[in-house]
């Protein structure tokens, strides 16, 4: 029988059985909570009943809380209420999981006395992604199951376990075959009746928290130990905490109650906000407006690649990993040996790291191969051009890869700032052409901006999104403009850092209040990083720019062990004396007066120009939201996820102050800051980026 519209509740003998459906993932709303509680409660009353099995519909066992109802008002039960229920029952309730356990639902299940999955179930507890802590028992009960050690790295990295894992760990009680669930965990609730087992209570299990109670140093040395990956988060160290409080001697009530107040703490902060931004911004980021969810798409079951060198061969491997064959074609055997051999040795090395099998090795170089020749691409469904960033050498290869590609094939080039419409016109597809920038190194960046220009056809844009998720990308489309979204917002970037260190602040300056924001690294030190020769021309240097005197002088980034710093043998860097008396020289060559420059003017400079260049891209349709700016600047250039993106920053100063500081700084530093005609409609009208 229906108990409400997503739970129903049905007898199986003397095991109640209490199914939820609430699609897409069984997130704990309001109904599905109080849907559960009345069940539980029905099951309880009824004395033919023994036990209860708690399963859910469709592709997952409840994946956390409800996100789209935080901050709204709460309904009762709410899930620590609900847990109460459970807990407390007076009859043994199993829970049978598949898919994933995640958050409030590993944290439900927790409660269960006996917990049975399929081997392809996980359990998680990913709060930490969104700038949170399980709030409802989960650092309690979880190390008492799992122990303190892993259960610090499953909170703070967010990360679940397989279903076998969880097993031999203790936090599952059986494994059921896949498919036969149900009847599994029924089995199991039979066999606690016959065998007249306890109601087990994770939170009266204390053995797994002995070791850590002996060695209370724990803490700090995993604290230092993920020091540089948890750099800048709130959270990380307040699931740390309660962790902390698991194994002191606080009572275990206490404890909850700690435990929740650190995690309304840290929903109120911007941080969450933040993440929560992020979550809800990387799926809206799979959705094109004008494209519909039921598209058709082009089967891709062969790529081409053109261009062995750095990108050609990261973007290869990024097929290999999901057993997609590559052709890569290159214009001379030297340099395709090279490219072949980079590939291998970049598996070679993860395979002795342990993260890949050495026959996993050989099975993805088997799928690869090498040619010097455009035709063997004709039976590719898909081509990507990586070939040098120059147009009429773009042009030549569409032209002939045109000639040369079957009718329907999809042709993309991975350029980084050029016309796509100008690249696609030399083809006589335009239809089928389309940008698909990756980012380097490209088997690692998780972003793809995928460029449809004013032909690509629907089905083109749609085979390219569903394509990012195969080759687990976030994709993000973007309109065809200079640099589209992400190298258009570095401009602005560049033209800011490039004027500060003339205007005297240093390299340092402008890389230590970037990183302090929360950058993994300053502007100087990624341009050292990615090579100061990419797109420098030596026929056509003419020391017009710093940059192209210290390429000219043999300083190319850390490659070259020098750019605008110095880099000793084990490529750790010091700031150079001889980067410094460049950039000095030059800004009196170009009469520019130095000056200190206070950290507050680095930031405000370089971070508004940013939020700037990001309105102009809103403005002219480049990008379609202000989420896909966020996302695009948080996967493929590393801003601190914990604030949001660009305009996720720029909505939590408000558009009133974006404004008047652009004002402020346009006085102070010329027509760059000229504010956007977005950025004035949004200040008049009182309005955030995310409701332009
Ligand atoms: N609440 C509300 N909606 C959710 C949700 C949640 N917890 N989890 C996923 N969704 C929505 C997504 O927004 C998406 O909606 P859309 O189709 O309208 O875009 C839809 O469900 C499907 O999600 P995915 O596209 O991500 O589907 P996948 O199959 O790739 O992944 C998943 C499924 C592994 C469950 C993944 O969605 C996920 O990781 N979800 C988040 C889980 C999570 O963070 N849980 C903890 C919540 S906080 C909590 O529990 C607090 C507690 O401690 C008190
Ligand atoms: P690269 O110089 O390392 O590699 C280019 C390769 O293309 C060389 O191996 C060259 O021999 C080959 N090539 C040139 N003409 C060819 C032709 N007609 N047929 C076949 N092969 C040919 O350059 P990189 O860095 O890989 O850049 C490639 C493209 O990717 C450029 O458009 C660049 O703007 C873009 N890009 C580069 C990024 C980077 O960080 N390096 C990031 C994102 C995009």
């Amino acid at each position: 029988m229906k108990v409400n519209d997503v739970t129903t509740y049905e007898e199986d003998g003397r095991v109640a059985v209490v199914t939820v459906d609430s699609p897409p993932v069984n997130a704990l709303s309001n109904a599905v909570r109080q849907g559960i509680a009345a069940a539980v409660e029905k099951a309880m009353a009824d004395d033919a009943v023994g036990a209860v099995v708690l399963i859910c519909e469709g592709r997952t066992f409840f994946a956390g809380a409800d996100i789209t109802e935080f901050g709204k008002p709460q309904v009762e039960p709410s899930l620590r209420n609900l847990q109460k229920i459970v807990e407390n029952a007076t009859k043994p309730i199993v829970a049978a999981i598949h898919g994933t356990a995640l958050g409030g639902g590993l944290e439900l299940a927790l409660v269960a006395h006996y917990r049975v999955a399929v081997p392809s179930a996980k359990c998680g507890l990913p709060e930490v992604k969104l700038g949170l802590l399980p709030g409802a028992g989960g650092t309690q009960r979880l190390p008492r199951v799992v122990g303190v050690q892993k259960a610090l790295e499953m909170v703070t990295s967010g990360n679940p376990i397989s279903a076998r894992e969880a097993l031999s760990m203790g936090l599952l009680d059986a494994l059921a075959e896949e498919g036969g669930l149900r009847a599994a965990a029924v089995a199991f609730a039979n066999k606690v009746l016959d065998e007249g087992l306890p109601l087990l209570k994770v939170r009266d299990r204390t053995e797994k928290l002995e070791e850590a109670r002996a060695n209370p140093g724990i803490f700090d040395e995993f604290r230092k130990a993920n020091a540089r990956q948890f750099r800048g988060f709130l959270a990380p160290e307040y699931n740390i905490r309660c962790i902390e409080t698991a194994v002191s001697d606080l009572p275990f009530e206490d404890a909850l109650v700690r435990e929740r107040a650190l995690f309304d703490e840290l929903m109120k902060d911007s941080q969450s906000a933040a993440q929560r931004h992020v979550f809800f911004a990387e799926r809206q980021a799979a959705k094109v407006d004008d494209i519909s969810a039921d598209t058709p798409t082009l089967p891709i079951a062969k790529v081409g690649v053109i261009g062995a060198g750095t990108m050609g061969g990261g973007i290869a491997m990024n097929f290999l990993n999901v057993g997609i064959p590559v052709t890569i074609v290159e214009t001379a055997q030297a340099g395709l040996d090279r490219g072949l051999g980079i590939i291998r040795s970049n598996y070679e090395t993860t395979a002795k790291k342990g993260r890949l099998k050495p026959e996993d090795v050989e099975t993805r170089m088997g799928l690869l191969t090498g040619s010097l020749d455009l035709g063997d691409l004709a039976d590719c469904d898909l081509v990507i051009e990586a070939v040098f960033e120059q147009i009429d050498v773009k042009t030549d290869v569409f032209a002939r890869l045109d000639a040369v590609a079957k009718p329907g094939a999809i042709l993309a080039t991975n350029t980084s700032y050029l016309d796509v419409d100008e690249i696609a016109a030399a083809t006589k597809r335009p239809e089928s052409v389309l940008g698909l920038h990756f980012f380097s190194p490209a088997n690692v960046m998780k972003l793809l901006e995928i460029v449809r220009t004013k032909d690509t056809a629907p089905e083109v844009v749609a085979t390219a999104v569903k394509l990012s998720k195969t080759i687990g990308k976030i994709g993000v489309t973007v309109g065809n403009g200079f640099g589209f979204v992400g190298n258009r917002i570095l401009a602005a970037r560049n033209t800011q850092a490039d004027a500060l260190i003339l205007e005297g602040a240093t390299p340092q300056d402008v890389d230590r209040v970037l990183y302090d924001f929360g950058f993994p690294m300053g502007h100087f030190q990624m341009r050292d990083l990615v090579g100061l020769d990419v797109g420098w021309d030596r026929n056509k240097t003419s020391s017009s720019t710093v940059r192209e005197i210290l390429n000219e002088m043999g300083r190319h980034g850390q490659k070259s062990k020098a750019g605008y710093y110095d880099y000793d043998e084990n490529r750790k860097q010091t700031p150079s004396p001889v980067a410094a008396k460049v950039i000095e020289d030059f800004a009196v060559r170009q009469g520019i007066a130095r000056r200190a420059v206070s950290d507050d003017e680095i930031r405000d400079r370089i971070l508004y120009a940013m939020v700037n260049e990001g309105a102009r891209i809103l403005d002219e349709g480049i990008a379609a939201r202000s989420s896909d700016v966020d996302i695009v600047w948080i996967t493929g250039y590393g801003w601190p996820r914990y604030r949001g993106g660009p305009m996720f920053w720029a909505d939590l100063e408000g558009p009133a102050k974006v404004l008047e500081t652009l004002n402020a700084l346009r006085a102070a530093h010329g027509d760059d800051f000229t504010p956007s005609p977005l950025i004035e409609r949004l200040a008049a009208e009182g309005k955030a980026f995310k409701d332009a």
